[in-house]
């Protein structure tokens, strides 16, 4: 495991996109898996702002995003598709056929997640994969308890995710309760893992994550296990480490 300390957000986002950069660069046909939420929005701005620049060309990245809420169309705002759409791709030079997620619109869970191992595996897997952490451990929406050895599967949202992300959405209610995710399995296959994190509020958990025992209660612990884990926090994430 890395640990990379940056002074603030703005300066844990350059460090972020820097390291993506450099993948995109030295292997231009990559895979990268995205994530969504809160904190990698500052790293796909310094992406963007970089390929305007002409130093980060996307035209031959294939991206697999980590998760999808169940039953909202592509269409809907809230929509995990319409957030990297209006967060990334709709600003760099991606090729929309080489853009996946899980289809929420896909009722039939098993069907869609062996659909979406498939995409990931004819790909050849994931060359690097970015995550945010939830407060409670969670990385994509692999919630605290299911076993490390999942592959892509459906999940219940858990009371503390709901409200995390009820930000997002008008009220409450309308935060769907289930979602597609990537399970840890397919996150641990993945040749490199870049897990971002900023501010107070995560502070207490990247400890609990990357310094205590490696448990299915605390998902992110798993990562400690990674051969090519960089965690790159801001001070008040990294304050407890
Ligand atoms: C996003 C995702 C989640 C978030 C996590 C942290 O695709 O799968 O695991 O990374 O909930 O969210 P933020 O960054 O909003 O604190």
């Amino acid at each position: 495991m890395k640990i990379i300390r940056a002074k603030d957000y703005d300066a844990m986002s350059r460090k972020a996109a820097n390291i993506i950069s450099a993948q995109v660069i030295l292997k231009p046909d990559c895979v990268l898996g995205l994530a969504t939420g809160g904190t990698p929005v500052g790293t796909y701005k310094q992406l963007i702002e970089w390929y305007n620049k002409g130093d980060v060309d996307f035209s031959e990245v294939t991206t697999v995003n980590l998760d999808e809420y169940r039953g909202l169309p592509r269409e809907n705002e809230q929509s995990y598709w319409s957030f990297m759409h209006h967060n990334l791709f709709d600003h760099v030079n991606i090729d929309p056929n080489r853009v996946h997620l899980p289809d929420g619109t896909n009722l039939d869970a098993e069907a869609e997640c062996r659909h979406y191992d498939e995409v990931i595996r004819q790909l050849g897997g994931v060359d690097l994969q970015l995550l945010g952490i939830g407060g409670d451990g969670h990385i994509g929406f692999n919630e605290p308890g299911p076993a490390f050895d999942l592959g892509t599967h459906c999940v219940d949202l858990t009371e503390s995710t709901i409200e995390a992300n009820k930000r997002f959405f008008e009220k409450k209610e309308d935060v769907p309760r289930q979602a597609y995710t990537m399970g840890i399995k397919t996150i641990m296959q993945a040749r490199k893992v870049l897990l971002v994190a900023n501010g107070a509020g995560k502070a207490e958990i990247v400890k609990k994550a990357f310094f205590g025992p490696v448990t299915p209660e605390v998902p992110a612990s798993i990562l400690q296990m990674h051969p090519d884990f960089v965690l790159v926090g801001d001070e008040d994430a990294l304050a407890l480490i």
